[in-house]
C-alpha cells in the first residue's frame, strides 16, 4: 500500500507546477502535496458549481480547484494584501478572471454578512478560527455540500500524538473544539484523515 501512497498521484498543469514550486521555494504557505491531490480529488468527484475558499494565499489552490471543475465558480478570501495582489496576477495568467471572485479582508466577517449559498467549503485560512466560522460555513453550505479543512491535526499535536509547546496551546485547543463540533453534529457525514498536515472531510446531510 504505502508504496502507492509515496507515489508522486499530482496532476498539475505545467505552468501551475512551476508557480506553485516557485511559492514553496519562497516560503509562500501552499498545501502540501498529497492534500492538494486529495483536494483535487473531491473537487471533481463533487464537480461543485460554487466554491468558497477561505485563505487563498498566492492563487494556486484556487486555481488548482478551477482546473478540475470545469463549471465551478470560485469565491476566494485573503486578508494579506500583497498575497491578494499575487493571486489576482495568478488568476488572470490562467485566465480565470470570470470564474474566480478574488475578496479582501477579513474572512470571519465575510462569512458573518454573506447569504450567498455554496457546493464546496475549502477551508485553509487561521486554524484557530475554525471553529467560531463552522455555524457561518454550516449556513453557507448547500445541501450535500462538502467542506474540506486543511491542518487539523497540526504537526500531529491535536490528536496528542505529538507533544507541542505553550504557545500552540490555543490552535490546539480550538482545532479540537472544531473536529469535536463537526464530527458529533449529525447533519454532518464526516472523516478525519492523516494525510499531509491532517484533513477533514464532511458532507452536510
Ligand atoms: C495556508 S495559507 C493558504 C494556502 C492556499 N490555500 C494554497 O494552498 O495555495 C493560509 C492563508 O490564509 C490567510 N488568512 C489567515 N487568516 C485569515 C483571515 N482571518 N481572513 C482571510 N485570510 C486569512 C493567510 O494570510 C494565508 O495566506
Amino acid at each position: 500500500m504505502e508504496i502507492y501512497a509515496l507515489k508522486d498521484k499530482l496532476r498539475l498543469p505545467k505552468k501551475l507546477a512551476s508557480i506553485r514550486q516557485k511559492y514553496i521555494d519562497a516560503g509562500i504557505p501552499s498545501l502540501k502535496s498529497a492534500s492538494l491531490n486529495e483536494l483535487m480529488l473531491h473537487v471533481s468527484i463533487k464537480n461543485p458549481k460554487k466554491i468558497l475558499e477561505i485563505g487563498t494565499a498566492a492563487g494556486v489552490s484556487g486555481i488548482a480547484m478551477l482546473c478540475v471543475s470545469p463549471d465551478a465558480e470560485l469565491v476566494t478570501i485573503e486578508k494579506d494584501e500583497s498575497l491578494f495582489a499575487e493571486a489576482e496576477r495568478n488568476f488572470a495568467e490562467f485566465g480565470f478572471e470570470k470564474r474566480a471572485t478574488l475578496r479582501l479582508g477579513d474572512a470571519g466577517d465575510f462569512l458573518n454578512y454573506t447569504d450567498a449559498k455554496f457546493d464546496f467549503v475549502f477551508l485553509d485560512g487561521a486554524k484557530s478560527r475554525y471553529v467560531d466560522y463552522l455555524p457561518d460555513i454550516k449556513r453557507v453550505l448547500n445541501e450535500r455540500g462538502v467542506l474540506f479543512a486543511d491542518n487539523v491535526l497540526f504537526r500531529g499535536y491535536v490528536d496528542g500524538g505529538v507533544s507541542y509547546g505553550r504557545g500552540d496551546n490555543a490552535i490546539v485547543n480550538n482545532l479540537r473544539r472544531f473536529l469535536d463540533a463537526v464530527t458529533a453534529d449529525e447533519d454532518f457525514i464526516s472523516s478525519v484523515y492523516e494525510i499531509g498536515d491532517g484533513i477533514l472531510i464532511a458532507q452536510k446531510l
